[in-house]
């Protein structure tokens, strides 16, 4: 069994719709680490020591937040900033990361017809995503392909529902080794389609 680190950053938990309810979909499922970094550091005042000890004990990490301004809440890069350290996380021995898998899971305002070049935003999500994709690689890193609700902006009850699940099968299946990830690179993200990476049987 892996042992998943959630890395949840929520600023306005209270008015939250979707990650709210993400996150209760998973968070006390066998094997998974819920760390909230708002409620853990309403100061900023993150724990390095602590933050790299969760890291080196679990085998795959996610990072779940609402996408703010094509990128992370500010806790996001303060947690970067101070947890992964040179020597620790990259540079000479820095390798306490490496071989780790890494997921994004987000939730968008906008809709996935937006998050095309030729769409409203000018770019799609992986192309915003570069600094955190890159960051995760730098480290040695095995970087996924987001998982991804888009469009949020008045998603009905049933929508938010079905992203639940998908993201419970998605979390299941990384806990449990059953996640093809040849098969899941081949798309853009993560629950663009399941069944075909999820494999048969397992859930
Ligand atoms: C400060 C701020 C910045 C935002 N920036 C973006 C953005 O760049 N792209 C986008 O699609 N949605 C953006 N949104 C919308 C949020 O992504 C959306 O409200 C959130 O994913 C909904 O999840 P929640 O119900 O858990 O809060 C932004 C919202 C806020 C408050």
């Amino acid at each position: 069994m892996n042992h998943i680190l959630l890395l949840f950053a929520h600023p306005a938990l209270e008015k939250s719709r979707v990650n709210r309810r993400l996150a209760r979909a998973v968070k006390k499922l066998r094997g998974v680490t819920f760390n909230d970094l708002y409620e853990q550091y309403p100061e900023f005042d993150v724990d390095v020591a602590r933050e790299q000890e969760l890291l080196v004990t679990h085998d795959i990490i996610v990072m779940q937040h609402p996408f703010y301004w094509y990128s992370t809440p500010p806790i996001v890069k303060q947690w970067e900033d101070l947890v992964l350290e040179h020597g620790w996380a990259y540079g000479t021995n820095g390798d306490k990361l490496r071989g780790k898998k890494m997921l994004t899971a987000i939730t968008t305002g906008g809709g996935e017809d937006a998050y095309r070049r030729d769409g409203h935003n000018g770019h799609t999500v992986n192309e915003l995503l570069a600094p955190i994709s890159q960051t995760a690689k730098l480290c040695g890193m095995d970087y996924l392909p987001p998982f991804v609700a888009y469009g949020t902006h008045g998603m009905k009850k049933d929508t938010i529902r079905e992203h639940q699940e998908d993201y419970r099968r998605v979390i299941e299946a990384l806990r449990d080794g059953n996640l093809d990830f040849d098969a899941a690179r081949e798309h853009s993200h993560l629950n663009a389609d399941l069944d075909a990476i999820i494999r048969k049987g397992s859930d």
